[in-house]
């Protein structure tokens, strides 16, 4: 193991006890709070032209990517009610929740059967939807669930479709935050009502989207509206105009580093797309999931941080180490991913296994301010010989002051001559102005 990789290691262990700069957590904090706004926002949409006007003077929704943590990462079909009220203590005990983590996400399998009305129920796992909103809420934390424009979800379940406005009202009801609603078994329905019609199976998708959307409006309650198909049809380009707040843009990801790099790197050329209240999303964290190293961790909180992708957790906070918990809480990483300015970072530098990737972020005292991340996507340590940091092609100075976030380390002015070590699949990620 080289040296770089060993330093990494224990700086993240300094970092679960010493915490970080007070101007990140600030940062973390003011974000927090720009989606509690930006949802009352949405509120007074519902509420009319009054409403209307009260929301042109507010944020928008999902002003900076959603912060939160997701059941289908870990749990899949096991999640129970238990298992998200655990969750919520330890998103409060742990500090995540004080990071930005506020939205707590049941994914697939909570579902039951209608009732005599077509009311959707909740299943024995969950056996009071109402008062598992209101304990959620009663920590600071905002509560997410799931559906489907098909029949079933993905997991064979109750989907919406038919049921859409009810579906909906039932949600605001009970006090739900966000919703996630992924294609699924909508795609035969594409498929059955346009046989072999790619674009009229493309419309009836956006307009399934669409429904829901205008269900979720009428309620008059905020809800964070996720997209979930996988990326088809270039989402990225209409995702907005049905109210999406993030959409997926790949299938699913899973926990080792293959796929979640794939994924992560997959994201170029998306940037032009994001922005505050409509991001990219390339799937849940799988931080603390599987068999990833410290060094895999690591990039992969980079990689979405670079991309300003949506931070949802997705590993079993009741067996959470300081590792991975010091991991998603830096304050510093977070900040560059809820920077105010809420751009994608672009990839600047590919060659071979080292990528360079740039994010501008919100100027600090009139100097031009972005992160840039170097990785190292091989399989050995990687000495950056002959690689400069390619400032320019980030649109900076020729020198710039530079911190190391990972290392906790101001390193002073440095050029493009700078030279480090990145551990195999690691990274070193620069805070530049
Ligand atoms: C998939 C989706 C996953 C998860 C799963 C639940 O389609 O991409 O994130 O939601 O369905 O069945």
């Amino acid at each position: 193991m080289c040296v770089r990789s060993r330093m990494l290691k224990a700086c993240g262990l300094i970092l679960a006890v010493a915490g970080c700069s007070v101007g990140a957590a600030a940062q973390a904090a003011q974000n927090v709070q720009s989606v509690q706004l930006s949802q009352e926002a949405e509120a007074a949409i519902g509420a009319g032209a009054h409403g209307a006007q009260r929301a042109a003077t507010k944020p928008k929704v999902a002003a900076t990517p959603p912060m939160g943590w997701n059941s289908w990462n870990f749990f899949a079909g096991k999640v129970t009610d238990k298992d998200i009220r655990d969750t919520a203590d330890l998103l409060v005990s742990t500090g995540m929740r004080d990071a930005g983590y506020v939205y707590v996400n049941i994914d697939d399998t909570w579902e039951g059967k209608r009732d005599a009305e077509g009311r959707i129920q909740s299943n024995e796992k969950f056996p009071d939807m109402k008062a598992l909103a209101d304990y959620v809420h009663s920590k600071g934390l905002k509560l997410g669930i799931y559906s489907s424009p098909g029949a079933k979800t993905c997991a064979g379940y109750e989907g919406s479709l038919g049921h859409e406005d009810q579906d909906a009202a039932r949600y605001a009801e009970w006090g739900i935050d966000y919703l996630k609603y992924d294609l699924c078994s909508y795609g035969g329905v594409m498929r059955q009502q346009a046989p072999n019609d790619v674009p009229a199976q493309n419309k009836l998708m956006r307009d399934a989207y669409e429904k829901m959307h205008q269900a979720i409006v009428k309620t008059g309650r905020p809800m964070v509206y996720s997209l979930c198909q996988y990326g088809d049809d270039s989402v990225w380009d209409w995702g907005p105009s049905v109210g999406a707040n993030l959409w997926r843009t790949t299938g699913d990801i899973s926990a080792n580093f293959d796929r979640m790099s794939l994924i992560g790197r997959s994201q170029a050329g998306l940037e032009k797309f994001a922005g505050p209240g409509h991001w990219n999303d390339p799937d849940m964290l799988e931080v603390g999931n599987g068999r990833l190293t410290h060094d895999e961790n690591v990039t992969h909180m980079t990689l979405w941080a670079m991309l300003a992708a949506p931070l949802i957790a997705g590993n079993n906070l009741t067996q959470m180490t300081p590792e991975i918990a010091a991991i998603l809480t830096n304050k510093e990483a977070i900040a560059i991913d809820q920077d105010a300015l809420g751009k994608q970072g672009s990839r600047i530098y590919a060659e071979g296994p080292v990528e360079i990737w740039a994010k501008p972020l919100k100027s600090v005292a009139g100097h031009k301010s972005a992160a840039v991340a170097i990785f190292n996507f091989g399989e050995t340590a990687s000495e950056m010989r002959g690689i400069r940091l390619h400032l320019k092609e980030a649109g900076l100075p020729e020198h710039v002051m530079a911190r190391d976030v990972w290392a906790g380390k101001d390193l002073g002015k440095i050029g493009d001559d700078w030279r480090t070590t990145i551990p195999r699949h690691g990274v070193v990620l620069l805070v530049v102005r």
